[in-house]
C-alpha cells in the first residue's frame, strides 16, 4: 500500500487535483487560490507544485492530494486513496498488517451500520418510542433523515441479533455496544436499552456511535452516550455534521446548539446548517473543524445559567480562535428544541435577531444591573477581557464606541482600563498567572491551573509550525510581492512570540522546581529559583514593552 501512496503522489499533480475544486492563480512558483475550507474574499490558500503540498495561511489547513480530498469530500484516508488510485488507473494492493488494521475499523462500522438498522426496526415497531417522537414533535421525515432507532427495553436484544450475523464478542464490545458484568461470569449485555437511539455519524455520513435518550423520566442518566472507542471520541463529534457541513459552507455560518432534540428540531425548522456537541462542551476541536467551512457561528444554547455559561466559555474560545461569534437569546427556561417545537418561526427569528457575543453579554449586564457603578465594574470584568481577543483593532473601537453609547461612560475612560486589562487567560496565561505579586503564591497552584508544560509545549509547537510554513513559503514566492512580504512581517511577528513561548516555558518548568524546593524545605535552592524566574519575567516584559506581541 505504501507503494501505491507513492505512485500516486507520482502521478498525480497537486496544483492539477486543486484545480478541479478552486480557481487557481500563478503565485511566484505556485499557485494560489481562494481556501476552499473558509470563506474568504482574498486568496490565502496557497500550492506548492515543488513540494506537492497546500496550506491556508487563513485558516491552517495543510497537507497533501489525500488530505485535499479527504477534506473536500468528507472522506476517510482509506476512501481518498480508493478515489485517486481509480483516478490514476491502479489496483492498490493491502499489506497484510494493514490490512488487518483496516478491516478492524471496517467491522466496526460494519457492525454500527447492523446496529442502527435494527434500533431503526426496532423502532418502527414500537408504538410507544413512536408516540414519544411524536410528542417530542419530530416528524417521520426527520425521523428518517436522521435514522433515529429504539433500543428496546431488554438485556440481551441486539447482542443476540448481531450475534446471529457471526460477529465475536469481543468486536460487539470494540464498537461499545455491549458491556460485561462486573467478575465477568454472566454473559455480557447491552448497553443501550429502553431507549431513543440517535445514530451519531462522522462527517462522511457513517455511523461511529450512538446517543440514547432514556423514555422512561426516572431512568438516569437522560443522555447516554457510547464509550470512547477507536472510531468514537465524544469530545470532537459534531452531531450533524455530515448534513449540515454542505450548508454550512453555503450558508457561510453555522448554528451551534447543545443537544440532539435541539439539532433534529432546528433541522426540522429549515435551519439545516445546524450541529451540535454531544454531552461535551465546545472544544477546540469542535471549532477548528467548524472554521474550516465558515468562520462564522451563532451559538444557540439553553435560556437558563448554564447556557449563559457554556455561551460564555464557548464564546471566549472561539473569539481567541478568530471566529465570529453572535449569540442568540432563547426564553429564560427554553432550548432550541421547544422553540423550534412550538413555532418554527420564531427559532428563525431568534437566530435572525442573535447579536455579535460582545454585544450580547453586554446587553445583559445593562439590562440586569440598573445600578450604574456595579454594571461599570461588571463590564470591566467580564467585556473587556473579551475585547482583548479581539484582532481587529476596528471592532475593538465598535465595541468602545458602543460601551460608551449605551453606558454613558467615555470612551477615553474605556480605553484606559481596556488598556489595562489582563488579556483573557487564554492568552495570557503565563504572565498574568505568574506576575511578580503573585509570586508569593504556590507556582505549583498556578501550574495545576493551566500553566502544564505540556499546553505550553503544545502552543510552542503550534507557532513552530506555523513558523516554518512561513519561511517555506517565502522561499517559493516572487521576492517583494504582496504575500512575500505580509510573510515576512509574520515571520518577525511569529519569532516574538516564540521567544515568549519559549520564555513561558522556561518559567513553568523554574516554577515546578521552586514548588519542590518549597515543599522540601531547600530555602536555599528556592532563593536561587526565585532570582531566576524573576530574571525570566523581566525578559517577557521587555519583550512586551517592545510591542512585538
Ligand atoms: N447530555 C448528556 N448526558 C446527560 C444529559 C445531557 O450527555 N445526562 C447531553 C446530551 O447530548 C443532550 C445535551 O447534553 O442532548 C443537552 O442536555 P439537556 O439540555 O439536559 O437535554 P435536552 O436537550 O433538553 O434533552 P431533552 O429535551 O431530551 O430533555
Ligand atoms: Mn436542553
Amino acid at each position: 500500500m505504501r507503494g501505491d501512496v507513492e505512485t500516486i503522489k507520482e502521478r498525480l499533480d497537486i496544483a492539477e487535483l486543486a484545480s478541479g475544486y478552486v480557481k487557481l492563480e500563478k503565485a511566484g512558483q505556485g499557485f494560489k487560490a481562494r481556501c476552499p475550507f473558509h470563506n474568504e474574499k482574498t486568496p490565502s490558500f496557497f500550492i506548492s507544485p515543488m513540494r506537492q503540498s497546500f496550506y491556508c495561511f487563513g485558516c491552517g489547513a495543510k497537507g497533501d492530494i489525500f488530505t485535499l480530498v479527504q477534506e473536500l469530500e468528507g472522506l476517510s484516508f482509506k476512501e481518498s486513496l480508493k478515489m485517486l488510485a481509480e483516478k490514476v488507473g491502479i489496483e492498490i494492493e493491502y499489506s497484510p498488517v494493514l490490512a488487518g488494521a483496516r478491516t478492524e475499523k471496517d467491522k466496526i462500522r460494519e457492525v454500527l451500520e447492523k446496529a442502527t438498522q435494527f434500533f431503526r426496526n426496532q423502532l418502527l415497531g414500537s408504538d410507544q418510542a413512536r408516540t414519544y417522537l411524536s410528542s417530542r414533535g419530530i416528524n417521520e421525515e426527520s425521523q428518517k433523515l436522521w435514522r433515529l432507532g429504539y433500543a428496546p427495553a431488554e438485556w440481551r436484544a441486539l447482542y443476540n441479533h448481531l450475534s446471529q450475523f457471526g460477529y465475536s464478542k469481543d468486536m460487539l464490545m470494540k464498537a461499545g455496544l455491549i458491556k460485561s458484568v462486573e467478575g465477568g461470569i454472566k454473559e455480557p449485555y447491552d448497553v443501550f436499552r429502553d431507549r431513543l437511539v440517535f445514530p451519531l455519524s462522522d462527517a462522511s455520513g457513517q455511523v461511529i456511535a450512538f446517543s440514547g435518550r432514556a423514555l422512561a423520566t426516572e431512568t438516569q442518566p437522560k443522555y447516554l452516550n457510547s464509550p470512547d472507542t477507536i472510531l468514537f471520541t465524544k469530545s470532537e463529534v459534531l452531531y450533524g455534521l455530515d448534513l449540515a457541513k454542505e450548508k454550512i459552507r453555503r450558508k457561510n455560518y453555522a448554528v451551534l446548539v447543545e443537544g440532539q432534540m435541539d439539532l433534529v428540531l432546528s433541522h426540522q425548522a429549515g435551519v439545516d446548517n445546524t450541529v451540535a456537541s454531544s454531552g461535551t462542551a465546545f472544544t477546540n476541536a469542535h471549532l477548528e473543524r467548524l472554521k474550516r467551512l465558515s468562520a462564522r457561528i451563532i451559538l444557540a444554547f439553553d435560556g437558563d445559567s448554564a447556557g449563559d455559561k457554556a455561551a460564555e466559555k464557548a464564546t471566549e474560545l472561539a473569539l481567541f480562535m478568530g471566529l465570529e461569534v453572535k449569540v442568540a437569546k432563547l426564553p429564560e427556561g427554553k432550548d432550541p428544541a421547544d422553540v423550534a417545537k412550538a413555532k418554527p418561526e420564531d427559532w428563525k427569528e431568534i437566530l435572525r435577531s442573535a447579536l455579535p457575543a460582545i454585544e450580547h453579554f453586554l446587553e445583559k449586564i445593562i439590562l440586569s444591573e440598573k445600578d450604574k457603578r456595579k454594571a461599570g465594574k461588571l463590564i470591566g470584568d467580564k467585556i473587556l477581557p473579551l475585547m482583548t481577543l479581539l484582532q481587529s483593532s476596528i471592532e475593538r473601537s465598535h465595541f468602545v464606541s458602543l460601551i460608551a453609547k449605551r453606558t454613558g461612560i467615555k470612551e477615553e475612560i474605556i480605553w484606559d482600563d481596556l488598556k489595562r486589562v489582563k488579556k483573557s487567560d487564554l492568552t495570557r496565561k503565563t504572565t498574568e498567572v505568574f506576575s511578580v505579586e503573585n509570586l508569593t503564591g504556590s507556582p505549583a497552584d498556578a501550574v495545576r491551573d493551566g500553566l502544564s508544560p505540556q499546553n505550553l509545549a503544545s502552543k510552542r509547537e503550534k507557532i513552530e509550525e506555523r513558523l516554518t510554513e512561513v519561511r517555506l513559503w517565502v522561499k517559493e514566492l516572487t521576492k517583494n510581492s504582496p504575500e512575500a512580504n505580509d510573510l515576512k512581517k509574520e515571520e518577525v511577528e511569529l519569532e516574538g512570540h516564540l521567544s515568549k513561548e519559549l520564555l513561558g516555558q522556561e518559567l513553568s518548568e523554574l516554577s515546578l522546581a521552586l514548588a519542590v524546593a518549597e515543599t522540601s524545605k531547600d530555602s536555599e535552592e528556592a532563593s536561587k529559583l526565585t532570582k531566576r524566574i524573576h530574571g525570566v519575567l523581566k525578559k517577557i516584559q521587555v519583550l512586551e514593552d517592545k510591542k512585538v506581541l
